[in-house]
């Protein structure tokens, strides 16, 4: 039988070229977003199931879990969102809202998938997403590098809790072309000047990331866990 892995955010452009690449590898995938029509278009494709719902709705994760059948080698939470803007701007709903897609939402995919996974044989795999933010201040980014920065606790927390059973590790891309960036990248010379504040001079591509997340679900990183990995072309390391 078809090992089995979730995809919290399986529509969108990192959490689609995951299920894209872990489906040619040859898991059976149960992919979670808000649009059922973009769900079904991707789960057709892939020979997927799915379910739709909003990770700010506490009941979706129940769901989600009942919906599931059998076993789970791994879970991926690659939903997120981008709500730049100065602190004065912000209400108090609006870093809560940040919180709950990006970080809440995260924990809770966990919690309610830990009996499935505690039923896989061997060591299973939970991949989280943080930002570049984190390591590096950015203007206008105070709630999403405040919200991205819970993911980088949640994931440290969760690897000791859940060592070793349940390996528990986080990607922290770079700006990457996917529909959560176009609206950044909508400038042409904004783009330039982005990829050259890189080192490797170029942007992300939802298979740079999808890349990484495979190998952290897979047999070939057993002996990693509690990591924060940057796929960000060395900007949170290296002065462009
Ligand atoms: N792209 C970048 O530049 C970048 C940089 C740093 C970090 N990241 C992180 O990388 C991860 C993947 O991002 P991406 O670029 O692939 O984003 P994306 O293309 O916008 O995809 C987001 C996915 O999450 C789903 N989603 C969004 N809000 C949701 C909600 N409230 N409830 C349920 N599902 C929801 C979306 O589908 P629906 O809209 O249908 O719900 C979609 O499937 C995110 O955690 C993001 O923060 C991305």
């Amino acid at each position: 039988m078809k090992e089995r892995i979730i995809i919290y955010g399986g529509s969108g452009g990192v959490g689609a070229s995951t299920a894209r690449l872990l489906s040619r590898q040859g898991y059976s995938l149960h992919l979670v977003a808000r649009s059922e029509e973009r769900l079904a278009a991707i789960s057709n494709d892939l020979g997927a199931s799915y379910t739709v719902g909003d990770v700010t709705d506490p009941t979706l994760f129940d769901r989600v879990a009942t919906q599931v059948e059998g076993a789970v080698k791994g879970l991926v939470y690659a939903v997120g969102n981008i709500n730049l803007g100065g602190i004065t701007r912000f209400k108090q709903d609006a870093f809560i809202e940040d919180f709950k897609i990006n970080a809440l939402g995260g924990a809770l995919a966990v919690q309610s998938a830990i009996p499935a996974m505690r039923a896989c044989e061997g060591t299973t795999s939970v991949v989280f997403f943080s930002s570049v933010a984190v390591q590096q201040g950015f203007k206008f980014h105070a709630s999403i590098g405040m919200a991205k920065g819970a993911v980088e606790g949640l994931t440290r927390s969760l690897a000791a809790e859940l060592a070793p059973s349940i390996r528990v590790n986080a990607i922290a891309p770079s700006l990457t072309r996917t529909p959560l960036a176009s609206k950044i990248m909508s400038n042409v010379n904004s783009v330039k000047a982005f990829a050259d504040s890189h080192p490797l001079k170029r942007l992300g591509e939802a298979d740079d990331i999808s890349a990484m997340a495979a190998f952290l679900l897979s047999e070939q990183s057993t002996w990693i866990t509690g990591q924060i990995i940057g796929i960000d072309g060395g900007r949170s390391a290296i002065s462009a």
